[in-house]
């Protein structure tokens, strides 16, 4: 069943009441609404209800604050339609999916472990892995309820080959039914792509990845497609662990050829946790300034990986070092 749901002064479009929240109809339409982690925790995706019945699936969602709901604000990516309605929001052209999302069952292939908490889990469908590098998908861990946001740290191919670095939260009720209940051969429920912090055609500045935790992932593969072009300048990659065993950024980019381009600075923020260790020590954001030449406007930054991280590195280079927000690129993940 369907419902048609029109923008103020906008588009209209048919949202699947089975399977979709509000945003994941609009994108599968190809409309752009705003939106950023898909799962609640950033706000991108605040609506206004003019006309309609609509069910909010997470009430206490962290996107919303207290005058939002005061407001009678609303998230597309946690409401769900129960009947044709009105809204009120602003689209706009960068929010429209270059791919638009698929849904369907991916079987585990394989999961191979890269440090004590983070393991590569790779997953085949039966369509291709199309995809846009830094891109993530939504999947359904099993015995949980909704979808938990991961990026894909491969290329996108014609294989339908999806290959993920998950980190095992603690009392992360997702990321452990991954670990402890999806065996090699099971199925989960993928439903791909979406994400805006993607590879941009302008190889002539030369890029910086961030990557801090669990933001590896669509930071490898950026590195992996930007590498991959011929003409493409080289790729400095910062990558931000907590100690020398949690580090698994280098090897993972040791088959990106040619490895000349590539310049890798591991970051450890509790290096006392790793006797011997001679590298960088401190915040990621603070290394960033220190190793880089100067002026940084003459960058391209990606980056991933949680939100103070994130903060932290958008206040340095947007407030502290006047980098155009054009030449910033990041995704959160909660
Ligand atoms: Fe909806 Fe982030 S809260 S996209």
């Amino acid at each position: 069943m369907e419902h048609i749901i029109t923008i103020e002064g906008g588009a209209a479009f048919a949202v699947s009441t089975e399977e979709d929240s509000l945003l994941r109809g609009a994108l599968r339409a190809g409309i752009g609404m705003p939106h950023e982690c898909s799962v609640g925790g950033c706000g991108a995706c605040r609506f206004d209800l003019v006309s309609g019945d609509m069910e909010t699936l997470w009430a206490e969602a962290p996107g919303l604050s207290e005058r939002d709901r005061k407001r009678g604000k609303r998230l597309a990516c946690q409401s769900r339609p129960r009947g044709d309605c009105t809204i009120r929001i602003r689209c706009a052209d960068e929010y429209t999916p270059a791919v638009a999302p698929r849904r369907g069952l991916a079987r585990l292939e394989g999961r191979r472990q890269l440090t004590p908490d983070m393991s590569e889990f790779s997953l085949r469908t039966a369509w291709p892995a199309a995809f846009l590098p830094g891109q993530y998908a939504l999947l359904y861990p099993p015995g949980t309820e909704g979808a938990r946001a991961y990026s894909m740290s491969n290329l996108p191919n014609a294989d339908g080959l999806w290959q993920f670095v998950i980190r095992r939260v603690s009392g992360g009720r997702g990321s452990n039914a991954l670990f402890d209940r999806l065996g090699v051969g099971d199925e989960v429920a993928i439903d791909s792509p979406y994400g805006n912090a993607c590879l941009r055609d302008t190889p002539a500045r030369e890029i910086v990845r961030i990557a801090g935790g669990s933001g590896l992932a669509p930071m490898l593969s950026i590195a992996r497609a930007a590498l991959a072009r011929p003409d493409a300048p080289p790729v400095r990659f910062f990558d931000g662990a907590r100690t020398a065993a949690d580090l698994c950024g280098e090897s993972l980019l040791g088959d990106c050829p040619p490895p000349h381009r590539l310049s890798y600075t591991p970051v450890l923020s509790m290096p006392d946790a790793s006797p011997g260790w001679r590298g960088a020590v401190g915040f990621v954001h603070e290394e960033v300034k220190r190793a880089l030449p100067q002026p940084l406007d003459r960058y391209e930054f990606y980056f991933a990986g949680p939100p103070p991280m994130i903060d932290a590195v958008q206040t340095m280079l947007m407030h502290k070092h006047g980098v155009p927000f054009q030449q910033i690129h990041f995704d959160r993940f909660f």
